[in-house]
């Protein structure tokens, strides 16, 4: 989960890192209210700032300095409702300006490849740090950070010197890092960059840029991390899923697709991207996998019927795979769920789709007798994964 820049300063600020005054703001009123509350710390001097998910909102006009809150309000007109990277922005943040001597960059990421993270760093911050990396990657120090010991004195150290810093400089810029380091940690943050850490015509380090992405799966022990959410840019089905808790992943295809166990899904997915390229529908296109689902191993009567609700709500999906492999919980409790599934689905009024559904494993027969005793509307029964594959993709291309 990536946040925003403001949010990563108050986060930043929360930590002990230097930042700068700023405020959020919706309209241009709101702007030069703000203005007028933050440059009285810095003569007057804000910068106006797009707050969007992308980088280089300065090059693309998102980042204006103004000297009033006159000109921070026009700033703001200008800047609210321009799109950065197809991001429209809706907010900005006052900052206060600070008067630059020197960018520098600073990042922290994992690097799965090392099960390690890995600190990058370099005196040649600012807009064009890509660049950099690309043309003149000996400008980018690159240092390897124990997981088990994390950045410690010595390690900012190492940092500091591998960048090339004048020695003046090390000190608060090691300083700044360890603090860095304590928002990475405490966090449970996947990415923090600051670019452009700037060293002010006073000598102070400060942080006037922010980039943290946040570990989802830390959310159990980040309570407070819930405001960041953006439920906004969420799909609706996958904001229903959540509210379910059901492992939902809106794909862009027609055929739905519901198993228990995250590899047979995912394998379940690339069966049927397989088996529609024999089928073509009204456009031309073949028929794809239209999400991921995984109901998991202990799926009930209302975690079938609450996933293929969803499956169903979805308007591209005109036909779903239900792919089963019974292990603790067996076929026939399965079989049963869908059977209720079906019951709860009407009891709402909601009308099935065709469906196909393969079951193996524990209880198998057992299963299998259960559903062809009910008798479901749409329903078919395919016993081999590649067949019911085959089947869900032409039942999709005639639908
Ligand atoms: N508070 C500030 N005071 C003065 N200049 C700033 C301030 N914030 C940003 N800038 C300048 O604008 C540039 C771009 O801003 P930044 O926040 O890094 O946005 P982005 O990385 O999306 O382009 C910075 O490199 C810096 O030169
Ligand atoms: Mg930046």
């Amino acid at each position: 989960m990536d946040l925003y820049e403001y949010q990563a300063r108050d986060i930043f600020e929360a930590h002990g890192v230097p930042v700068l005054a700023g405020e959020i703001a919706r309209t241009p009123q709101e702007a030069q209210a703000a203005a007028e509350r933050v440059g009285a710390k810095s003569g007057g001097v804000v910068v106006v700032k797009a707050q969007v998910k992308t980088g280089g909102r300065g090059k693309a006009g998102g980042v204006k300095v103004v000297k009033s809150p006159e000109a921070a309000a026009e700033a703001a007109e200008a800047i609210l409702g321009m799109d950065i990277k197809g991001h429209t922005v809706k907010t900005v943040m006052i900052a206060q300006g600070a008067k630059i001597a020197e960018e520098y960059y600073v990042s922290f990421l994992l690097d799965r490849a090392n099960r390690a993270y890995l600190a990058m760093c370099s005196k040649e911050g600012g807009m064009d740090i890509e660049t950099l990396a690309v043309e003149r990657p000996e400008a980018l120090a690159k240092v390897a950070v124990d997981p088990n010991v994390g950045i410690d004195e010595a390690k900012a150290q190492e940092i500091v010197d591998a960048a090339g810093f004048d020695d003046a400089d090390k000190p608060a810029l090691a300083n700044v890092i360890r603090k860095l380091w304590d928002v990475y940690k405490a966090e449970d943050a996947t990415l923090v960059e600051v670019n452009p850490l700037v060293k002010t015509e006073d000598g102070q380090i400060v942080a006037l840029d922010g980039k943290v992405s946040i570990d989802e799966n830390s959310s159990f022990r980040h309570p407070e991390h819930e405001v960041y959410v953006d439920h906004s840019k969420t799909d609706p089905l996958e904001v229903l899923a959540i509210e379910r808790h059901l492992n939902y992943v809106k794909l862009d295809g027609c055929v739905g697709i519901i198993g228990n166990g995250a590899g047979l899904v995912m394998s379940t997915l690339d069966v049927v991207a397989y088996a529609g390229e024999e089928f073509t529908m009204a456009d031309g296109t073949h028929p794809k996998p239209a999400n991921f689902l995984d109901i998991g191993g202990g799926a009930n009567a209302e975690v079938m019927a609450n996933g293929l609700d969803i499956i169903f709500e979805d308007a591209q999906v005109k036909a779903v795979f239900v792919n089963v492999f019974g292990g603790i919980t067996a076929c026939d409790a399965v079989a049963d769920g869908i059977v209720k599934a079906y019951d709860i689905l009407a009891s709402h009024g909601k009308s099935p789709k065709p469906l196909v559904v393969r079951l193996d494993g524990n209880n198998a027969e057992k299963g299998r007798e259960i559903l062809d005793g009910a008798k479901l509307p749409l329903l078919e029964r395919v016993d081999t994964m590649d067949g019911a594959a085959r089947r869900v993709a032409e039942l999709a291309a005639q639908h």
